[in-house]
C-alpha cells in the first residue's frame, strides 16, 4: 500500500498558544473564490480505527523521544487525521497552510521518520535561501535523483557551481530576444490556429492539457530545437515528465524508501512505471544531443562573440556545445534534462491559473485585452513590446503569488544554525519553506486570497524575492534561484498576449476545479473552457491591414507558417467567392473579418 505509507504520520498535540494571527480577511464578495478542496475521489480515505500510519501514532513516538531535549522554540503542529486524509492524492500544501494559521510561521512536523520544520515567514525564508553553504538541498536531491542524475538541478558543491556557470551564459538577452519571436511567438500562434476548430463546433477544451503541450514544445525548441509537435501528436515525454515528477513528490513523503533497494524498483508496478518514465525522457535527449553534436563537429563551429547565437539553431544545447566546454554526454544530457522538466510544467501550469482566474474577474481580462489591442495592434509582440504590457505582466505575477509553482521549497541544514526570530535547528535538520503561506499569508499581504494584479505597482520594478524582501518569491531567491526566471515570464507573458488577443474564453459551468500536486499545483481533473474567436477592434488594427472593399472592412495579418485545414479551407472558400481575390497577395491573407 505505497500510497498510505507515503501518507506517514503527524502530531496529534495539543496547540500551543502562538502569536500569529490566522487568515480572518472577510472575503471580497465581488470577486469569485476558487473553493480549496482538495479531491481525493479516486483514493479511499483511512479510517480511523485501523490506521497504523495515523497521526497519533508516529508523532506522539517523536514528541516522547524528543521530550525534554527540544529547545528549539519551534511549536510542534497537531494534525488531525482529516487534515493527513486530504493528503491522499491531493495537495500536500493545503495542511501546512491551516497549520500555519494554528502554530504560527514557524512550526515542526513529525511526517513519519522525517521531522521537517515548516517555514511560513519571508525572513527566515531569506535566511535560509540566501546562506545556501549552510543549507543544502537535501531531500529534494535524494527522491529526484532517479530523474535528474547529476543534473545541475540537484547537484551539490562544486559540480553544481561549475554546471550552473556554464549554463547560465546560454540564457542571454538576444538569445531571449531571438526565442520570443522564432519560439514564444510561433508555438503561441500555432496553439490560437489549433483552438479556432473547437471555437468554431464549440467544443469545451482542457486548457491545462494545451498549455502543457504548448510549453513543451517551447522548450524543446529552446533547448533543443527540437519540434515535440505535442499540439498535433500526441507526446509520451509528456506523460513521462508529469509520472517522473509525481514520483519524485511521492517519495519525499515516502515512510519507508524502499525504493533505495534497486532490486524491488524491479518488480513494484509503481517503481516499474517511473523507471520506464524516465527511460523515455533520457533516450529523447540523448539522440537530440547526439544528433546536434554530429551537426557541430561537422561545422566546426566554435562560440566567437559575446551572446553568441547560431542563426540556424539558436538552442541552448547548441550553444553548450559550441562553447566547447570539458563536459561528459551523460552530465550534458542531465543538465539539459533539468532545463526540459524544470521549464515544462511550470510554465504550463502558471499558464493554467493565470487563465482560470482571469476566466474569474472579467474586469481584469478587459483591462489585459485593452492593453494587448493598444499596445500590439493586432500584431505578435516582439521582445521590445513585452515591457509595455505591464497589466498582463501583473496578472501573471498575481497569478503564480496565489499558485506558486512549486508551492513548497526544500531544504536541509548542513550545519547548526540559529534563524531569525531565535529558533535553532540542528545539523540535518530537513526544512520546508512554504511559498503557498508566504504567498497566502495575511502577515504578509493585505487582501492575501484575492486577485488583485494592481497590488504590484504597474510603473514599478516586475516584482521579485529582492524588491519584496522575500515576501514574492515565486523563483526562489539566493543562488539557487530559477536560472529560467527571464525566460519563463517572456514565454508566459507571450502567450497570454496571443490567446487573449484571439481568443474569449468562459469556465464550462459546474466543474470542480480543485489543487493537486507533482512539482507544481495542478488541477485534479483539466481546466475546461468555452472559446469564441475574438475580433479585435478595429480601432487597434493599423489602417495598412485594413482593407476596404465594396464597403466591408476587412483585417489582413501575416499567414503563419503553419496551416491548419480550418485555415486551408476558408482560404479556398474565399478565393472562390470574395471579390477583392486579385487584389492581396496570398501570402498575406491570413484571416479576413467583416466587421
Ligand atoms: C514560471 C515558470 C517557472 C517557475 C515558477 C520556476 C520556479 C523555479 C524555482 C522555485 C526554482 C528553485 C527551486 C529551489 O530553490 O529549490 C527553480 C530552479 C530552476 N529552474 Fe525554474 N521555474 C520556471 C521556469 C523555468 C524555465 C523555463 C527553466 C529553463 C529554461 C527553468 C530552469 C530551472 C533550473 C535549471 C533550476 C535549478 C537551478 C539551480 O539549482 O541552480 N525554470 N525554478
Amino acid at each position: 500500500m505505497p500510497s498510505l505509507m507515503s501518507l506517514s504520520s503527524f502530531a496529534l498535540l495539543t496547540p500551543p498558544t502562538f502569536n500569529f494571527k490566522p487568515t480572518t480577511l472577510p472575503p471580497n464578495p465581488s470577486l469569485p473564490y476558487l473553493s480549496i478542496t482538495c479531491s481525493s475521489d479516486n483514493n479511499p480515505k483511512p479510517t480511523r480505527s485501523s490506521s497504523w500510519v495515523s497521526p497519533d501514532w508516529l508523532t506522539s513516538l517523536s514528541r516522547s523521544l524528543t521530550m525534554g531535549q527540544d529547545d528549539s522554540g519551534i511549536p510542534m503542529a497537531t494534525a488531525k487525521l482529516d487534515d493527513v486524509s486530504e493528503l491522499l492524492g491531493g495537495a500536500l500544501f493545503l495542511p501546512l497552510f491551516r497549520w500555519m494559521n494554528m502554530y504560527g510561521p514557524i512550526y515542526r512536523l513529525a511526517a513519519g521518520p522525517r521531522n521537517f520544520v515548516v517555514v511560513s515567514d519571508p525572513a527566515i525564508a531569506k535566511h535560509v535561501l540566501r546562506n545556501y553553504g549552510k543549507y543544502a538541498k537535501g531531500l529534494v536531491a535524494e527522491v529526484s535523483e532517479f530523474l535528474f542524475g547529476s543534473g545541475f538541478a540537484i547537484a551539490e558543491g562544486e559540480l553544481w557551481t561549475v554546471r550552473r556557470r556554464a549554463v547560465v551564459p546560454s540564457l542571454h538577452k538576444r538569445y531571449l530576444s531571438i526565442i520570443v519571436d522564432r519560439v514564444f511567438c510561433k508555438c503561441a500562434e500555432r496553439l490560437v490556429e489549433n483552438l479556432r476548430t473547437d471555437a468554431l463546433n464549440g467544443s469545451a477544451v482542457n486548457m491545462e492539457e494545451k498549455f502543457s503541450q504548448l510549453t513543451l514544445d517551447v522548450i524543446g525548441l529552446s533547448v533543443f530545437n527540437y519540434n515535440f509537435d505535442s499540439l498535433t501528436a500526441d507526446s509520451p515525454v509528456i506523460d513521462a515528465v508529469y509520472t517522473a515528477l509525481k514520483e519524485a513528490e511521492a517519495r519525499s513523503t515516502d515512510l519507508l524508501p524502499y525504493w533505495k533497494v534497486k532490486a524491488l524498483c524491479k518488480i513494484i508496478p509503481r517503481q516499474i512505471k517511473a523507471e520506464e518514465s524516465v527511460t523515455v525522457i533520457r533516450k529523447t535527449v540523448e539522440e537530440l544531443i547526439a544528433k546536434c553534436k554530429e551537426i557541430v563537429e561537422r561545422e566546426g563551429e566554435r562560440i566567437d562573440e559575446d551572446e553568441y547565437v547560431n542563426d540556424s539553431d539558436p538552442s541552448i544545447l547548441r550553444f553548450l556545445l559550441a562553447s566547447r566546454e570539458e563536459v561528459s554526454s551523460v552530465q550534458l544530457r542531465d543538465d539539459l534534462l533539468s532545463m526540459l522538466v524544470a521549464g515544462h510544467e511550470t510554465t504550463g501550469s502558471v499558464l493554467t491559473w493565470t487563465l482560470y482566474l482571469l476566466s474569474k474577474n472579467s474586469s481584469s481580462l478587459m483591462k489585459a485585452q485593452e492593453e494587448v489591442d493598444r499596445v500590439l495592434q493586432g500584431r505578435s509582440p516582439s521582445y521590445e513590446d513585452i515591457k509595455d504590457l505591464k497589466f498582463l505582466t501583473r496578472c501573471i505575477n498575481e497569478s503564480m503569488r496565489l499558485y506558486p509553482h512549486p508551492p513548497v521549497l526544500i531544504r536541509r541544514a548542513k550545519v547548526a544554525d540559529v534563524l531569525p526570530g531565535n529558533y535553532k535547528v540542528n545539523a540535518g535538520q530537513d526544512i520546508m519553506i512554504s511559498v503557498y503561506n508566504i504567498h497566502h499569508s495575511s502577515q504578509v499581504w493585505e487582501r492575501a486570497e484575492d486577485f488583485l494584479p494592481e497590488r504590484f505597482d504597474l510603473e514599478g520594478p516586475v516584482p521579485n524575492e529582492t524588491n519584496t524582501d522575500f515576501r514574492f518569491i515565486p523563483f526562489s531567491g539566493g543562488p539557487r534561484k530559477c536560472v529560467g526566471d527571464q525566460f519563463a515570464l517572456l514565454e508566459a507573458i507571450v502567450a497570454l498576449a496571443i490567446f487573449v488577443q484571439h481568443m474569449n474564453f468562459e469556465l464550462v459551468p459546474d466543474q470542480n476545479i480543485s489543487m493537486t500536486t507533482g512539482a507544481t499545483i495542478h488541477t485534479t481533473n483539466g481546466l475546461y473552457m468555452k472559446l469564441t474567436q475574438r475580433q479585435i477592434p478595429s480601432a487597434f488594427v493599423p489602417t495598412s491591414s485594413r482593407w476596404k472593399v465594396e464597403g466591408t472592412l476587412f483585417f489582413i495579418h501575416p499567414r503563419p507558417r503553419e496551416e491548419s485545414a480550418v485555415y486551408r479551407k476558408r482560404k479556398r472558400q474565399s478565393w472562390k467567392t470574395k471579390p477583392w481575390r486579385a487584389e492581396i497577395k496570398p501570402d498575406w491573407l491570413y484571416w479576413s473579418s467583416p466587421t
